[in-house]
């Protein structure tokens, strides 16, 4: 019935889990959910009270496809304060959430029959939308602690774009100065595009965040995503942001003004608010991630379970290959630990030996968890 297409795109295994989780929850399990992707926070209260002050003045009509003027300012002023790019309001546009960034990006740029290079286990939906476009992806080998490998081996003929996803979901790694050096090269020797997917970096822990689109040589060849999911705890919401060379962003609003409009106004209005109000609680939530993290790697540790300590993001990506492996790892941690955790092998082919296990959790919760790990490891 659908088109050959659709047929090949697979279910969000994460968001699967997650219906899981909640079902079995609601039906009186004590379910620990590791398998969200969302922060447990609350979205800060001056960003909630911008939104409703919005709809309350009346701003629930359209606005223009790229967002509302005063937001794509916002972000600009922040791409070029923070992530040092050369952009301006007018190449920055607004989307319904990162994912729908990512989706627009990746329509414009790739041609049926194009590669997309992925470095390593990657996020769920890049393939996916790879394959809407027609396109497919080269799966990049990546260190034991999911730095780039042989980066060079994936390019072809074919390859048109590499997406960089630092702080990474799921492995939590965070690339510095001289592997973001290294792709650049690349990109640049082969004239690629880069998709940089930005969406976890305040989601970061002693290090820098780099973005690459600021790097000498970048500037026509990088589109940079982030929104306001993670760092302050909107993903309900539904806000993000793109931007990058003129004439791609031209065909990225055309896309969104035939599908989705625009992202909804008085979500916008909220986030002018988060952008330029303060940073206190996204800080606070960042030094709970941090002793979340640590709690969580120690405890895995102790239990003999190798696990490379993240930069960033709330995910930790242990390797359970000596526990049957990441699919048989977590049906087991489900069934016998009412853990919901996600497979590795959802993040593709390199990921089949690990399990991702998500710390937007509390730390009771995570101790509880360790509890019942230990019970099925030993
Ligand atoms: C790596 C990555 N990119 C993009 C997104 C999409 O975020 P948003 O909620 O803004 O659509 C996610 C969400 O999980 C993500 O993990």
């Amino acid at each position: 019935m659908v088109s050959s297409r659709m047929a090949s795109i697979h279910e969000s295994t994460t968001m699967k889990i997650s219906a899981t989780a909640k079902k079995l929850a609601a039906g009186g399990q004590d379910i620990i959910d590791m398998g969200v992707g969302e922060p447990d926070f609350d979205t800060p209260k001056h960003i909630v009270e911008a939104g409703c002050s919005s709809i309350r003045m009346g701003e629930t009509h359209y606005a223009p496809t790229a967002g509302i003027p005063e937001l794509r300012r916002a972000i600009a002023d922040k791409l070029v304060r923070e992530n040092l790019l050369h952009t301006t309001a007018d190449d920055v546009v607004v989307t319904p959430g990162a994912k729908m960034a990512v989706f627009a990006a990746m329509q414009a740029l790739l041609q049926e029959g194009d590669e997309c290079v992925l470095i390593g286990p990657s996020w769920v939906s890049y393939e996916p939308c790879a394959a809407f476009a027609g396109a497919s992806v080269a799966w990049g080998k990546v260190d034991d602690n999911f730095m780039p490998q042989d980066l060079a081996e994936n390019i072809s003929p074919k390859t048109r774009l590499i997406i960089v996803n630092s702080p990474s979901n799921p492995t939590g790694s965070v690339f510095d100065r001289k592997v973001l050096e290294e792709i650049r090269d690349l990109a640049v020797d082969h004239n690629l595009f880069v998709i940089s997917d930005e969406i976890y970096e305040k989601i970061i822990y002693d290090r820098e965040h780099i973005s690459i689109g600021s790097m000498p040589g970048m500037e026509d060849k990088t589109v940079t995503i982030n929104g306001f999911s993670k760092a302050y705890a909107m993903t309900g919401w539904r806000l993000g942001y793109l931007t990058g060379p003129k004439e791609v962003m031209k065909w990225v609003t055309r896309l969104l003004s035939h599908s989705v409009s625009q992202a909804t106004t008085f979500v916008q209005r909220a986030g002018v608010v988060a952008l330029q109000g303060p940073q206190g609680e996204v800080a606070s939530m960042v030094t709970e991630f941090r002793a979340r993290r640590d709690m969580l790697v120690a405890g895995l540790k102790d239990l003999g379970i190798p696990c490379s300590v993240p930069g960033g993001a709330f995910y930790v990506f242990p390797d359970v290959s000596c526990l049957g492996g990441g699919d048989a790892f977590t049906d087991k941690l489900l069934k016998d630990a009412l853990i919901a955790a996600t497979p590795g092998s959802a993040f593709g082919p390199g990921g089949a030996n690990y399990v991702r296990l998500s710390y937007a959790t509390s730390q009771s919760r995570i101790k509880q968890a360790l509890q019942r790990i230990e019970k099925i490891v030993k």
